[in-house]
């Protein structure tokens, strides 16, 4: 028998459906990664065995292989063109639309979808809304080559930014990292606020070694949030 939902779970289906209903017949959409985004891949699912036909480029292979098991007809990123809409998750947003992602560890191929769309919506429940972001530690992919002279590297980096004695962990640990659909490690930084996130972006992808980081920045453009009585609001960002 299924679990019950929590207030969370019921705030992310309520995303999640509200999201599924503004898929368009016809439409290339980048399918996000993630618990929120799963909820959305199998309500597109039905919506897709109704009769919608689009064709979802996935951010992660677990976001594919659900996408096929449900009947979302998946296509690679190389194959299509500008997608019309990207629906993903986040970790944290703020009120200009600034999030953290990759909580999930699937960054890299979330920021290339997000950026390869014409429109980002976030897709989230109404514990990602804050502030300011950072209390989420913010994850950083990296290299496995070297990847403790890349650590050294972010920290120094951090400490410079002004975030004094930062906190690097390895995802999944020392002993088994976790490793991305990409083959690299994540490195997850407790940075508590981050006052410049778009600075902070810029920089920390100039370091050699580090593939991506995950803050997006200008990439959403609205967010569906969702609330654990089941409603959704809408925000906007300029
Ligand atoms: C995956 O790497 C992430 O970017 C997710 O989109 C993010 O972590 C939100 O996930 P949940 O929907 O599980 O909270």
């Amino acid at each position: 028998m299924a679990e019950p939902l929590n207030r969370q779970d019921m705030a992310k289906q309520a995303a999640a459906d509200a999201a599924a209903a503004i898929v368009e017949n016809g439409m290339l959409v980048g399918l996000g990664s993630g618990t929120t985004l799963r909820r959305f891949v199998r309500s597109l699912g039905k919506r897709c065995e109704a009769g919608l036909t689009i064709t979802g480029v996935p951010t992660s292979e677990s976001t594919r292989a659900l996408a096929i098991e449900v009947g979302v007809p998946v296509a690679d990123l190389n194959d299509v063109g500008e997608l019309d809409l990207v629906l993903d998750g986040a970790d944290e947003i703020d009120p200009q639309g600034q999030m953290i992602k990759g909580g999930g560890g699937n960054l890299l191929w979330e920021k290339i979808v997000a950026t390869a769309g014409a429109r980002f919506v976030a897709v989230i429940d109404d514990s990602k809304t804050k502030d300011v972001l950072g209390k989420f530690p913010l994850p950083v992919e990296v290299v496995r080559f070297g990847w403790r002279a890349t650590e050294r590297l972010i920290r120094g980096l951090l400490v410079e930014s002004g975030y004094l004695e930062p906190a690097i962990t390895m995802r999944g640990g020392l002993d088994s990292p976790f490793v991305t659909d990409s083959g690299h490690y994540i490195l997850d930084c407790a940075l508590g606020e981050i006052t410049h996130p778009d600075a902070l972006a810029i920089a920390l992808n100039r370091i050699p070694g580090v593939v991506e980081n995950g803050l997006f920045i200008d990439i959403a453009r609205s967010a569906i949030v969702g609330q654990p009585d089941g409603s959704i609001r809408t925000i906007a960002y300029d």
